[in-house]
């Protein structure tokens, strides 16, 4: 059965989320109160569409569907994955995951890209703290196969390898090289160049193309997490 995941903050990093979901076949819930957050994200999509299939030797699933919501409630509600992706403040991550945390489904994971922050912080106003992970992207995310999961201790076994395997089924991995790459604090072509050689099934984009959609796209640098 197709899989929905609420995506809660279309900017940079959302709209990225949104847009390796939507193209692996989940359908989307995006809940943003930024009136431009549906021009945001088509334009992410015109890019994702056009690079994101170059990169498989087979075709990608057909597309999910992409709902966009006027409450956060009507996002969560039903979604398997809720993706968290609201700026980098912790008064601002815990009012929204309070918020999710009373709409959404028990058995729901919540992914947050916090750069920064641990997952003990974002839990700790929570009842419900092993619902919370840290999934830590690197941009531009639909792009970059790479993820970085941080458990706290609150984190049950089987609910982390739920989220691996989850996360695996939308084309990223959760491997020792993410460790490597966070001493980096910039994502350069050649790192993406290295990760893409390393996936099975994965074809290489030309390193010229990469670099200029790289230079396109990429403008944010990469901050490192310390896991719990
Ligand atoms: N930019 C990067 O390169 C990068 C890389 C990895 C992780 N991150 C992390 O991702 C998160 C988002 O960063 P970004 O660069 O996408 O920021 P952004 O400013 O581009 O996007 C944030 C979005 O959140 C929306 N928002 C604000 N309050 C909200 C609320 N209450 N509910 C729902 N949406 C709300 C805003 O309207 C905006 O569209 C941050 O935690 C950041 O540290 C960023």
């Amino acid at each position: 059965m197709t899989k929905t995941v609420a995506i809660i903050g279309g900017g940079v990093i959302g709209g990225g989320w949104l847009a390796r979901f939507l193209l692996n076949g989940w359908n989307i819930n995006l809940f943003d109160p930024d009136p431009e957050a549906e021009r945001k994200v088509n334009e992410v999509l015109v890019n994702a569409r056009h690079a994101l299939p170059m990169l498989y030797d087979v075709a990608l699933p057909a597309e999910g569907a992409l709902n966009i919501f006027d409450t956060l409630q009507k996002a969560v509600q039903n979604a398997d994955w809720i993706q968290e992706s609201v700026p980098e403040r912790l008064d601002i991550k815990h009012k929204v995951m309070a918020e999710i945390q009373t709409h959404c489904r028990a058995d729901a994971i919540i992914g947050s890209s916090t750069s920064g922050f641990k997952p003990s912080e974002l839990q700790e106003k929570s009842d419900n703290k092993g619902q919370i992970f840290v999934t830590h992207p690197f941009n531009p995310v639909y792009l970059l196969p790479l993820i970085e999961l941080v458990p706290s201790p609150e984190n049950a076994p089987a609910d982390i390898e739920r989220a691996k395997d989850l996360l695996t089924s939308v084309g990223v991995r959760m491997e020792s090289l993410v460790r490597g790459l966070l001493l980096n604090l910039n994502t350069t072509a050649d790192d993406v160049y290295r990760m893409h050689s390393q996936m099975e099934g994965v074809k290489l984009l030309g390193h010229n193309h990469l670099k200029s959609h790289m230079r396109r796209h990429t403008q944010h640098p990469i901050q490192a997490v310390v896991p719990e």
